[in-house]
């Protein structure tokens, strides 16, 4: 068979482990994964690592916030996360009121399609139980929309108890999982307001305001109503030792809970808040950065299964511009940090070469398990014939210095600023196209398409 694109002699890496053979690609499909493969183009990738793609399951593109909006715009945010070995990512849709569910995830992906340099699913958000919301969440399954993300905290947002019941019944019925940022919102909303009463305003008071128990809290009080209704739930961004053995605890009794983690909690501590002359503002983002001490119960999670993914929350915004916005108060910084970029390098050289994660176990939740979860697998997340030709080759030795200068996103700045990193994305392949090289983007915009989801492969 003459193959388009032949990878030769890479160490070929999926979930499944290790194997040496040539990639084969054909068009926009992968074809074939043997010995001896070639094609009228080649890449010789010997010494380097071969994966499927890296899917984000959890980023913030172009996200509304108050009186600005994050700073990556589709093209932007696309193009970093191609550059870092990302070639999918799932953002979210957020109906402004009085759009039906369909009204505004075409709104959002008209925003999307023409831009988007990689492919994109969408997660609907939902911020009430109404009838008339609940009633059009089987059409949105239709639409290739599976998974619904809620809040418990964020005015506007958030649902109580009863509502969020209501949607992890419909959404189950309807053969899709709900995801769920999970903090004690009236526990916040105290400590918030005593602290503003006191004059504590400086970034660092915003994880003051946000601390572990009121993760805890919440984490354990979503596994419990998820029980309840026979629901599957995945819990984003999961930053505390506790809410781990909370996952842990409701999984071992036979909930469907699937939690993920973020590059942030692993590998940055609340001490970024204190930084002088306001600089603590480019870490602060809900929930906020912790205490060291939690960070190795949570790599165990990673390591042990009760984690499933790492996504990125990737929520940008200029130090200079946007942060600023709460010079005066926490309260009105911004939240959110750029990350989209660095998520394969940062959890090679922090999970991989500190043996922490196997190579298998870092594609299977930087790839393969957001793809089974999320309904793409083994469109997406996977190197077998039939596969979309989503490829990174990874070299396991560079070295690189993380700056925000050799970064593709649109921000001043970089929360990893320094990281000495050994091992990084040298070519990005999306569908059948080289997209990335040694450091350049050399892909187009709007080569992005929708994806249509089907339900998970996890979804009972
Ligand atoms: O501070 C954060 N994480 N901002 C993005 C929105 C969210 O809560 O995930
Ligand atoms: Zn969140
Ligand atoms: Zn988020």
């Amino acid at each position: 068979m003459e193959f388009d694109l032949v990878i030769r002699n890479g160490r070929v890496i999926t979930s499944r482990g290790e194997i040496s053979a040539d990639v084969g690609i054909k068009g926009e499909n992968i074809s074939a994964i043997e010995k001896d493969l070639h094609g009228r183009d080649e890449i010789d990738a010997a010494g380097m690592l071969v994966l499927p793609g890296g899917i984000d399951p959890h980023v913030h593109l172009q996200m509304p916030v108050g009186e600005t909006a994050s700073s990556d715009d589709w093209f932007t945010g696309t193009r970093a996360a191609a550059c870092g070995g990302t070639t999918t990512v799932i953002d979210f849709v957020e109906p402004e009121p009085g759009d039906s569910l369909h009204a505004a995830l075409e709104k959002r992906k008209a925003e999307a399609i023409g831009k988007a340099v990689i492919d994109f699913g969408l997660h609907m958000t939902i911020t009430n139980a109404e009838t008339r919301t609940l009633s059009q969440i089987e059409g949105m399954v239709n639409e290739g929309v599976t998974s619904y993300k809620t809040y418990l905290t964020y005015d506007g947002f958030k649902l109580n108890d009863a509502e969020f019941l209501q949607v992890l019944t419909t959404v189950q019925e309807s053969g899709g999982i709900v995801l769920v940022h999970a903090e004690n919102d009236a526990a916040i909303a105290y400590l918030k307001a005593r602290l503003v009463a006191a004059g504590k305003k400086d970034p660092a008071y915003h994880a003051v305001s946000r601390p572990a128990v009121t993760e805890v809290e919440a984490v354990t009080r979503a596994l419990a109503l998820a029980e309840v209704a026979q629901a599957n739930l995945y819990l984003v961004h999961l930053s505390t030792a506790g809410a781990i053995q909370a996952v842990r605890t409701a999984q071992m009794r036979g909930v469907h809970a699937f939690a993920e983690t973020c590059p942030q909690y692993l590998l940055l501590d609340e001490r970024e808040l204190l930084r002088l002359d306001f600089e603590g503002a480019k870490f602060v983002c809900s929930p906020p950065l912790r205490s060291a001490i939690e960070q190795p119960e949570i790599w165990e999670g990673l390591a042990d299964g009760t984690i499933s993914t790492v996504g990125t929350d990737h929520c940008p915004f200029f130090f200079k511009g946007q942060k600023d916005l709460g010079r005066d108060t926490f309260t009105k910084i911004p939240g959110g940090l750029p990350g989209i970029e660095s998520r394969l390098a940062l959890l090679h050289t922090f999970g991989v070469r500190t043996g922490r994660l196997s190579l298998p176990r870092w594609v299977d939740v930087c790839s393969s398990l957001p793809a089974r979860i999320f309904g793409l697998y083994p469109q997406k997340g996977a190197l077998k014939p039939g596969s979309d030709a989503d490829v990174v080759i990874f070299d396991p030795e560079k070295k690189v210095q993380l700056t925000q200068s050799i970064l593709h996103e649109n921000v001043d700045y970089t929360p990893y600023e320094g990281f000495q990193l050994t091992g990084y994305p040298i070519i990005t392949i999306a569908s059948g196209k080289v997209v990335y090289q040694n450091g350049d983007f050399i892909g187009a915009a709007g080569s992005g398409r929708f994806l249509f989801r089907q339900k998970g492969d996890y979804v009972s």
